[in-house]
């Protein structure tokens, strides 16, 4: 019987080391250099008034954009032709906004990163340097803005239905459209439509009821309200993932997460950026919404994503020195930085995520004849206890990886538990990071002894925490079984 994994996510680890990096970088390090400054915040429009600072700015933004010439990335026009244009002679990034079909799923993203840039634009050129583009919650406040009706700021008026520009009539009922999309824990399908295609159905309704301009893509950003339109949109993925069930953005998609788009920032230098550097809108992007709930955290990772082994490995897994396992109890540490406890935290709040702790290389001359209990966190010189939150199992070896019982005995032994529970008990108490301890103490059946004698030397040449997805599409289904699965290594002590 080999102690093999049978999970096809966990074959792979050892070289995973190039997509931890590229994770790593967009995970660590922009989220750190926001971590201290706290984040602009995207007032709701019902608060404000033509007279309101925020409003104010909106137009002085818009009216330095509106002075520049179109050659200018800046300029309100070439802004607006970002997204589309009926402009001829095709300038960079023009007509690249992402809308309408299933298998394009940018739609959320792709407006998330184009707000961001224009955002720092208008914030740069008005001069106020704590200025947040407004929302619009068409949901609640079906009219249009006053400020940006009749009578209103000239700057803010743009052509429009006349019902919608004097006030008399609004965007009609969208909450049957976001409803739809809040059932819907799935961001992308091909087949059927994702949160991230339904949510563009309330969206849609706004553009066409507003009229003008803002009725076709290729005009709809000549008008100011499509930023405060889209700021809304925007805030509703927040709360689409913010409803506590298992909605998760496809982190493990990697075209989806790693698919570039480039724009322009407020110096007129062209940036790109992809779905995975705008998941987190504080961490990354440093704003939040007025009256959202929590922001849910999501990560971008490779699914076999390796972050630890047993010897000071956090992003990749090159090997190190073998862990052994002589008579008495055993044990080695995990050391978890701040920002990987932070990572950790994120990637247990998405239910399709299980982190585990593997071993590979398991060898041993002869059967040790004893069983190990497992502790992950277990506090040093708390007394061992399979009903604490730090047990995560039980191992004994058994044909593979004991040299004298060939062939089985020939390969190596791999093992590992889920450590969900655990990790997080030991995150808890380890707010500014440490060491995760992992312990293993011999145990077998107390009729034939209370301190076993260990007959053979354990060798773990590896052990490392290793971040397993399961794809939403049939996933409580196919998850059981795997669970199951592991539950069956286990029992082979
Ligand atoms: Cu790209 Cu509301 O449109």
């Amino acid at each position: 019987m080999k102690m093999h994994f049978t999970r096809r996510s966990f074959l792979a680890t050892l070289g995973a080391t190039a997509g931890a990096t590229l994770a790593g970088k967009s995970l660590l390090d922009v989220d750190k250099v926001f971590a201290t400054t706290s984040p602009y915040v995207r007032p709701n429009i019902a608060g404000l008034t033509l007279s309101s600072q925020n409003i104010q700015s909106y137009i002085a933004g818009i009216q330095a954009m509106q002075a520049l010439p179109l050659t200018d990335q800046r300029s309100w026009a070439y802004q607006a032709a970002i997204h589309g244009t009926t402009m001829p002679g095709m300038m960079p990034d023009w007509n690249t906004c992402s809308h309408g079909s299933f298998e394009q799923n940018f739609f959320w993203a792709w407006h998330r990163i184009y707000l961001y840039w224009f955002e720092r634009i208008v914030r740069s050129l008005s001069g106020d340097s704590t200025w947040a583009l407004p929302y619009w919650d068409w949901q609640t406040n079906p009219t249009l803005p006053s400020m940006f009706q009749n009578g209103g700021s000239p700057t803010l008026h743009a052509t429009r239905n006349a019902a919608i520009n004097n006030g008399t009539g609004g965007v009609g009922n969208t909450t049957p459209g976001v409803n739809a999309a809040y059932a819907q824990p799935i961001f992308e399908q091909s087949s059927v439509p994702g949160a991230d295609q339904l949510i563009q159905i309330p969206h849609n309704q706004v553009h066409v009821m507003v009229g003008g301009l803002m009725g076709n893509t290729l005009t709809a950003a000549q008008d100011p309200i499509f930023f405060v339109h889209h700021a809304n949109e925007d805030r509703l993925w927040d709360l689409w993932l913010a409803q506590g069930g298992l909605q998760s953005d496809p982190t493990s998609d990697t075209t989806w997460g790693s698919t570039s788009f480039g724009f322009f920032d407020e110096n007129a230098n062209a940036v790109s950026m992809t779905p995975c550097d705008v998941l987190r809108a504080a961490l990354q992007l440093n704003y939040m919404y007025e009256g959202e709930p929590a922001q849910v955290n999501q990560y971008c990772f490779n699914p076999t994503l390796c972050f630890g082994s047993y010897n000071v490995l956090i992003d990749n897994c090159i090997q190190k020195p073998p862990f052994y396992l002589k008579e008495g109890y055993g044990y080695y540490g995990f050391p978890v930085s701040y920002d990987l406890g932070q990572q950790i935290y994120g990637y247990l709040q998405n239910p399709y995520n299980t982190i585990y702790l593997t071993h590979y290389g398991v060898t041993c001359p002869t059967q040790p004849g004893v069983v190990w209990d497992v502790y992950m966190g277990l506090p040093v010189g708390t007394k061992p206890n399979q009903d604490s939150p730090y047990y995560i199992g039980s191992y004994g070896m058994y044909g593979a990886g004991i040299a004298d019982q060939p062939p089985d005995g020939n390969e190596p032994a791999s093992f590992g538990f889920p450590v969900n529970t655990a990790i997080l008990t030991a995150l808890k108490k380890l707010k500014k990071g440490g060491t995760i301890p992992v312990t293993y103490f011999p145990t077998s059946l107390p009729a034939v002894s209370l301190h076993p004698k260990q007959k053979s030397t354990l060798t773990i040449q590896q052990a490392q925490l290793t971040l397993q997805t399961v794809t939403p599409a049939g996933k409580a289904a196919k998850k059981k079984s795997e669970d199951r699965v592991v539950a069956k290594v286990m029992a082979h002590h």
